[in-house]
């Protein structure tokens, strides 16, 4: 049973690590994230309460994200809201949750995220719509929601960070609606950090490749595909991310150490998408000892 293991073997890996960043390094700052009671959110909520943030995790389930408080409590100052964010009144009701309790919010990571694999021609348009409400139109009602705030009251010194992955740019069949959300995630991040930055807000992004969660496997890799489909493969580092080394990099895009940073994608994959895009990569399953007489042969090639 691969699939527990590794999930387990991720808990375990973000339970010995210390954070990357000095102890205090997110003092008085307030977190929001989307989907921060579950997999990768959970993480990054974890390693902000860590360095001192305070931190509002938001999703649908109320009965996770009282669970995940629960745990999380023993970290930090913590609080969750109930929120749709499909939903732009219900997003608004989640910043002024979060204003009334602790009167500033100054980061939001759009973290949440809907997602399945199948072929295409299978999806009804209310199955594509549903994760392009989720992922493109859920970044954009808590975008809106929080610039606006932000905005309007000239405050400065705030971020967000949004979650994407590398078929932003490469598009990826089986996962075409994701792509596609995923994609105009990105444009959004580009665009607001062009348009907002002299606001005081700057906007980035962070490219995961393959990390486990409970989430994401058993939706894109559920049941034997999880051993047919082993992404170790695909990575040149021959291993999956582990949530700390994401939680290390979203820390530092929050915090005032990346001051200077707006506008960017930080891919943290092992080098995957590069290896599935360069054209011979694949000649890495040719047997070393082969390539001597490979060599003969393209050395004793001639003309044309
Ligand atoms: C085809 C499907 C389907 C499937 C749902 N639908 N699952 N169609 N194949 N496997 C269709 C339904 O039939 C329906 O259309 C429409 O989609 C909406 O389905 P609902 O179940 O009503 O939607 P909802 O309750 O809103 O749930 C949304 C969800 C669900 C996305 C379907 O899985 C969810 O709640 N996901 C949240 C968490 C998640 O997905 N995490 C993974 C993120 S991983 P019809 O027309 O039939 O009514 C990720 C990784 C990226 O993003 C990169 C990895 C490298
Ligand atoms: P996950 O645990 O399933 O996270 C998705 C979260 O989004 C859940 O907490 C879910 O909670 C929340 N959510 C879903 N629909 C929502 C809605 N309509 N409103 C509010 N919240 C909603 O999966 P994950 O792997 O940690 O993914 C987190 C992020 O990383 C996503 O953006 C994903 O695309 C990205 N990513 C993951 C990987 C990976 O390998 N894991 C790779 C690349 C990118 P509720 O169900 O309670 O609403």
């Amino acid at each position: 049973m691969q699939a527990p293991d590794i999930l387990a073997e991720n808990q375990i890996a973000m339970e010995q690590k210390a954070p990357m960043l000095r102890d205090g390094a997110l003092n008085g700052l307030v977190v929001v994230i989307t989907g921060g009671g579950t997999g990768l959110g959970r993480s990054m909520a974890e390693q902000c309460l860590r360095l001192g943030a305070r931190v509002a995790i938001t999703s649908r389930k109320q009965e996770s994200l009282d669970k995940a408080t629960t745990e999380m409590a023993t970290l930090g100052e913590v609080m969750s809201v109930a929120c749709d964010v499909r939903e732009a009144d219900q997003v608004d009701a989640m910043r002024d949750a979060v204003l009334a309790r602790w009167g500033r919010i100054d980061a939001l990571v759009n973290n949440a995220a809907g997602n399945f694999i199948s072929p295409t021609e299978r999806l009804s348009p209310k199955a594509f719509r549903t994760i392009i409400d989720i992922v493109l139109i859920g970044t954009v009602n808590c975008s809106l929601s929080f610039g606006k705030h932000w905005i309007a009251k000239g405050e400065k010194d705030k971020c967000m960070l949004n979650v994407v992955t590398t078929y932003a740019w490469t598009g990826s069949g089986y996962v075409v609606p994701s792509a596609c959300a995923k994609a105009g995630v990105l444009a959004l991040t580009r665009s607001l950090a062009a348009e907002w930055g002299r606001l005081g807000i700057r906007t980035n992004a962070v490219a995961p490749g393959p990390f486990p969660t409970k989430g994401a496997w058993s939706r894109l890799l559920p049941g034997e595909l999880v051993e047919k489909f082993d992404m170790r493969k695909k990575v040149p580092l021959g291993r999956l991310g582990e949530h700390h080394e994401l939680a290390d990099l979203v820390t530092y895009l929050l915090s005032p150490y990346s001051a200077y940073v707006n506008g960017e994608v930080v891919t943290i994959d092992g080098g995957e998408w590069l290896k599935g895009a360069g054209q011979f990569n694949l000649l890495e399953q040719i047997e070393p000892g082969m390539w001597d007489a490979i060599e003969l042969l393209v050395r004793g090639t001639k003309g044309s």
